[in-house]
């Protein structure tokens, strides 16, 4: 069992689409020995999902070391709106091989799953894969992918 220390931080959530799947993602992390804050929402009454991906980004932005974890129907929205945020590289990921490279050659800091569009079996699978996988850039042969980050972060843009 890891230390609290050792605990790899996740921010969670979802919108009211995205809720019941939310639950049981969030279990099923907390079960595997995450630290895991669930931002909401916390009902299927309808929210907007761009005030989910906000909150969601800013404590990942906040927070050294933590992910991210989105959900609505498609997870279009929820990508789309983190992405916003200077310093979110928030990935739409549909299967194990996206959230590995997402992981492995982006340096994502959120992985956003569609729950409607996504088995539950697969989305753990997703989980499991990025919150397991680290970034190449500090390897030796990995520079490119830091350099290729690095411009990603200095981008502007709305
Ligand atoms: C909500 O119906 C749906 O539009 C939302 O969850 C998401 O799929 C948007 O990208």
């Amino acid at each position: 069992m890891l230390n609290d220390v050792d605990k790899q931080l996740v921010y969670i959530g979802a919108d009211h689409a995205g809720f019941s799947v939310k639950a049981e993602l969030r279990k099923y992390l907390v079960d595997s020995g995450y630290e895991v804050t669930d931002l909401g929402c916390f009902s299927e009454d309808s929210v907007d999902y761009p005030d989910v991906a906000r909150e969601v980004g800013e404590k990942v932005l906040e927070t050294p070391k933590s992910l991210g974890v989105l959900l609505c129907g498609t997870g279009i929205g929820m990508s789309m709106a983190a992405n916003k945020l200077k310093g979110i590289r928030a990935a739409l990921c549909a299967d194990e091989s996206a959230a590995e490279m997402a992981r492995r050659h982006n340096d994502a800091n959120i992985v956003a799953i569609g729950a409607r569009t996504t088995s539950m079996d697969l989305a753990k699978k997703i989980l499991d894969t990025f919150l397991n996988t680290k970034f190449e850039g500090a390897q030796a042969d990995g520079e490119r992918h830091l350099r290729r980050v690095v411009k990603m972060n200095e981008m502007g843009g709305k």
